[in-house]
């Protein structure tokens, strides 16, 4: 057995699965002390329940590696999912140099995926990135550094309020996976969540929707934002597409349809303006 192997022996006898006894080591390469302290420090970490995203710091999503911190959401498979939906859309526009913004960027893992996907096919896009959390706004711009993505904009602020004017009426595609859990579903929910930013995941009630908050406010406003036949894509929650389908035909939008995710629950709103 060489010296890696005898680690993940370790590893696993401390209560690491056989995956993540592997990824630990792969991630430290454990050559010296220093370096076996650091990783078993990390394995703590990970047996007293913190997310494996964040021990090691950085985890896959779509085509790029993100830098990943309790600062920020650890992104979600579904919504890998929802890049794919607003790829296909901006695809079949054939547009030279869309205009996206990101709302709610956390991590970058919407925007930034977009950008480095688009990119790929020579295609020329700008983002703007908008979080309340400066924290979250820092660590997209290190994800964007970190794939020398340039044309990113990021802008503090709640939803629209501090987007500057002239972005009106001239975005193509506004994208968004806001908080979308009511306090009181919360609270019944795996208390693993605590490692994540509260204000990333919990939004207020309406009358309409429980958690649905953030979603009537960037539904009803993103017409304004949008070019004439721009695109709203949106993540909500498993009980929200009544909500979100009536708030997207108040707001004034012609195309609208409603998906499911790969799990078979209702999950994206697009909505064509
Ligand atoms: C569910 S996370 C999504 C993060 C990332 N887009 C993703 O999909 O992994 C929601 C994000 O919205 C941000 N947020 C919450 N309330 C906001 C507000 N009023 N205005 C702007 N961003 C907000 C949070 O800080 C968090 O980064």
């Amino acid at each position: 057995m060489d010296a890696n192997s005898f680690l993940v022996t370790e590893l696993i006898d401390a209560g690491l699965n056989r995956r993540e006894a592997r990824w630990l080591v792969e991630e430290f390469s454990p050559s010296n002390h220093e370096a076996i302290g650091a990783m078993r420090a990390a394995a703590q970490r990970r047996l007293d329940g913190e997310p494996i995203q964040y021990v090691l710091g950085h985890w896959p999503f779509r085509s790029l590696d993100l830098d990943l911190d309790p600062r920020v959401l650890i992104p979600r498979p579904e919504t890998e999912e929802l890049v794919g939906h607003a790829f296909d859309e901006l695809m079949q526009r054939r547009l030279k140099d869309p205009l996206i913004v990101d709302l709610g960027c956390g991590s970058g893992a919407i925007g930034l995926s977009l950008l480095f996907e688009l990119r790929q096919l020579g295609v020329n896009a700008t983002l703007v990135a908008v979080d309340s959390s400066r924290d979250a706004l820092e660590v997209t711009r290190a994800n964007a550094a970190k794939h020398a993505l340039e044309g990113v904009t990021t802008v503090h602020s709640s939803w629209f309020d501090a987007l500057d004017e002239s972005l009106r009426g001239r975005v193509d595609l506004i994208v968004a996976n806001p908080p979308y859990v009511g306090a009181t579903e919360f609270a019944t929910l795996d208390p693993v969540l605590g490692y994540e930013p509260f204000g990333a995941l919990v939004s207020e009630d309406t009358l309409h929707a429980e958690g649905f908050l953030d979603l009537e406010v960037i539904i009803g406003q993103s017409g304004a934002w949008l070019v004439a036949n721009g695109l709203l894509i949106c993540e909500h929650g498993n009980m929200h597409r009544p909500a979100a389908l009536q708030a997207a035909h108040d707001a004034s939008f012609t195309d609208v349809q409603d998906l499911d995710d790969m799990f078979g629950n209702p999950r994206f709103l697009i909505a064509k303006r």
